[in-house]
């Protein structure tokens, strides 16, 4: 399986990613030793996904604490660092709440000699990064009854081993499915403005030796209603109290589309996911990203010039349109995630 994130060496080691802006083209691993590039990567979204920016940002953590001397110096360093990235992207909870929860782990060993602090802040980091491992691989158990041979599944965005420590949210289940040799088609939405589905997803299903085909997001009513797809299978950012999920922009047309079809629409997602603080979706922080992500691509201009844009990354599918919910834990009905 692909690992986009990796961290090399020990304290004084280094995070090393596998470059997203660049794929499928070329495969260039990137090596952070600042906090700041790791800010960098995760704004310019060459690491993205809900919990691979979590698992990266955890990460950076450790780089700030790097050739500091005192624990508590390391810990302001920390804090400063925290503040940095969780102000990088808005809308996937996972990122808070990794920084959060190493930023409460190092508060409390502020006592440690600072060699032992940094190796303890290391350990949590990683620990991070495995618990997110088990999670897709638990979600992938947990969904895999979804898909039937001969199924076509359709997904949005990029919600596999890219996004994640390993196998992925929504891929997971499909690549389960597949080395337990039941055969489907995946319909990959490309995903605009970014392409995160045909340069990502496509990419990394067919590397796994699963039968992909790329279709443009326009294209899937046509698909569905030509009865190719069976399933929708999407990842998360951010999932309130009531089940109302934040994805990708185009999850929420993906989800009306699937009502209309009669298809199951399910989001995978882990319960680092969950924000129960906020009631429904409409709290949830949206990302406004900017113009050029739809005034260029292909290397040119493809608007005209000054031309008004309006360009939010996300957007939040009520509970109501939403079959399940596949969590570590098992699928959850939308209204079940406060039990
Ligand atoms: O802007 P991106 O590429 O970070 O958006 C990613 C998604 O919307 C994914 O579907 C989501 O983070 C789930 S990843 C398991």
């Amino acid at each position: 399986m692909i690992r986009a994130i990796e961290w090399i060496g020990e304290t004084e080691g280094y995070l090393q990613l596998l470059d997203q802006t660049r794929l499928p083209n070329d495969i260039v691993r990137l090596s952070c030793r600042e906090v700041v590039e790791v800010f960098e990567a995760i704004k310019v979204l060459r690491v993205r996904g809900a919990p691979a920016i979590g698992v990266a940002a955890a990460y950076g953590l450790v780089l700030s604490i790097q050739r500091v001397d005192g624990s508590r110096r390391a810990c302001e360093q920390l804090v400063k660092a925290a503040d940095l990235l969780k102000g990088a992207r808005p809308t996937a909870v996972n990122l808070a709440w990794a920084v959060e929860r190493l930023k409460a782990f190092a508060g409390a060993r502020i006592s440690l000699p600072v060699a032992e602090f940094q190796r303890a802040v290391l350990a949590e980091a990683r620990k991070i990064d495995h618990e997110n491992a088990a999670m897709c691989k638990a979600i992938g158990q947990h969904g895999v009854g979804l898909i039937a041979q001969g199924m076509g599944v359709l997904t949005h965005c990029n919600a596999g081993a890219l996004a994640t420590s390993e196998y992925g949210m929504a891929l997971a289940p499909l690549y389960l499915a597949r080395e337990s040799g039941v055969d489907f088609a995946v319909y990959v939405d490309e995903t605009r403005p970014l392409l995160q589905g045909a340069r990502l997803t496509a990419w990394e299903l067919s590397q796994q030796g699963i039968n992909v085909v790329l279709i443009c997001d326009s294209m899937a009513a046509q698909v569905m209603k030509e009865g190719r797809v069976q399933l929708v299978i999407v990842g998360a950012d951010r999932i309130a109290a009531n089940g109302d999920t934040a994805n990708k922009i185009g999850t929420y047309g993906v989800a009306l589309l699937a009502k209309a079809h009669g298809i199951p629409f399910y989001v995978a997602a882990p319960s680092s996911t969950f924000d129960l603080s906020l009631a429904n979706g409409t709290a949830i922080p949206i990302e406004y990203r900017g113009d050029q992500e739809i005034t260029e691509g292909l290397g040119k201009r493809t608007a005209p010039e000054g031309i008004k844009v309006y360009n939010p990354a996300f957007d939040v599918t009520p509970a109501a349109l939403i079959s399940g919910i596949i969590t570590e834990n098992g699928i959850l009905k939308p209204s079940e995630l406060q039990k």
